[in-house]
């Protein structure tokens, strides 16, 4: 039985304003909380690559706003030209970044509705494509709600939780996906403290996850990510829980760079490893973890830590952004339509949408 919890409102991260995106500029946290107005298709594109907007969920919620932003002038016409420009701006948006299959998967969306629609006049077009990134976001935050209140059924009453990166209510429409299940629980009462790793290069963990928890009263720690194998020896961790870019048909899962990590650790000190994650993130089109393509970063995001330099200028750099967690290390996978178990194959199959 899901408790019914109000969860937590921790920021509404995006926002429509009548003609208008409007994203928390997440580059600016914790300092700044410094909103950020978007008119224009190529500033989307520019916010999802930058990370203004980050998170798996969030990018394809603003990449859905950002097709309507994209078509919203186009002449209306000519139906053809006007088709031929959707499917384009699709593509575009889609090149911001090639992880999180959120993205194709809203893109998808977007197209598949305007060639349906392409007997119809532009105009009705325009206006549907706004009303389906409205319901994108909508339907996220539902999703998100269930995550939480079917996750923190898994939490001890008394628990410490380790999670990595941010996959809270900036990540997502709202609530998040791990961070869901951490906030339910807690609502709930549960006894919890959250270790939250630091996740360089771009410390989600510590500018974005630890805000989150500050702002809610989530009891937490911060460590660095080389701290979490003592953390787990020495200090009770119960389990881990983290979100996910891209689910593979086997559940090998790719996540912020150091998942894997945390996989191992938390396999060799028998600790639950459990990734929350929306059915919109697993790509029932990849057979396994080597299909999904690993962004890779600019060397800057290493040699420096925000503007402090803290390696030499022209150090060579390897920093891909994510890593694959083999579905071997994962107990269990925590979605909307609940608790997923090994045989993950057989599993994530029963849960795959009819429309895929
Ligand atoms: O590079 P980022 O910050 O977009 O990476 C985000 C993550 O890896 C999250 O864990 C993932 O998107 C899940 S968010 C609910």
């Amino acid at each position: 039985m899901i408790p019914n919890i109000k969860a937590p409102e921790v920021v509404q991260s995006i926002q429509w304003k009548e003609d208008h995106l409007r994203i928390i500029d997440q580059t600016y946290l914790p300092r700044r909380e410094f909103f950020l107005d978007i008119f224009e298709v190529g500033r989307v594109w520019e916010a999802i690559r930058a990370l203004r907007v980050r998170g798996a969920p969030a990018i394809g919620i603003a990449a859905a706003y950002g097709v309507y932003l994209g078509v919203k002038d186009l002449p209306e016409d000519d139906m053809q030209p006007f088709h031929i420009d959707v499917e384009g701006i699709c593509e575009y948006l889609a090149t911001a970044r090639p992880t999180a299959i959120n993205l194709t998967w809203a893109l998808d969306r977007a197209a598949r509705l305007a060639r349906e629609m392409e007997n119809e006049p532009v105009a009705k077009v325009k206006e549907a494509l706004l009303e389906l990134a409205k319901s994108i976001h909508e339907e996220d935050k539902r999703i998100c709600a269930d995550i939480g209140k079917i996750g923190q059924e898994l939490i001890p009453d008394v628990a410490g939780i380790l999670t990595h990166c941010n996959t809270g209510s900036l990540a997502t429409g709202q609530y998040g996906t791990a961070l869901s299940v951490i906030y339910h629980a807690h609502l709930g009462k549960k006894n919890i403290l959250v270790w939250v790793d630091e996740t360089r290069p771009l410390l989600q963990g510590s500018r974005l996850t630890a805000w989150e928890l500050e702002k809610t009263g989530v009891p937490h720690r911060l460590i660095t990510d080389s701290m979490a194998a003592w953390v787990m020896k020495e200090k009770g961790v119960d389990l881990v829980v983290v979100g996910t870019d891209r689910v593979a048909r086997n559940g090998d899962t790719a996540n912020k760079i150091g998942t894997y990590g945390l996989a191992i650790l938390a396999r060799h000190h028998g600790i639950p490893f459990y990734v929350a994650a929306p059915v919109s993130s697993i790509d029932f089109n990849v057979a396994s973890g080597k299909e999904i393509p690993i962004e890779e970063r600019d060397a800057s995001e290493v040699r420096a830590i925000g503007k402090q330099q803290v390696a030499p200028a022209e150090t060579p750099v390897y920093n891909p952004a994510f890593d694959v967690t083999p579905h071997k290390l994962i107990t269990a996978f925590i979605t909307e339509k609940g608790v997923v178990k090994p045989d993950f194959e057989k599993n994530l199959e029963k849960i795959r949408p009819r429309q895929d």
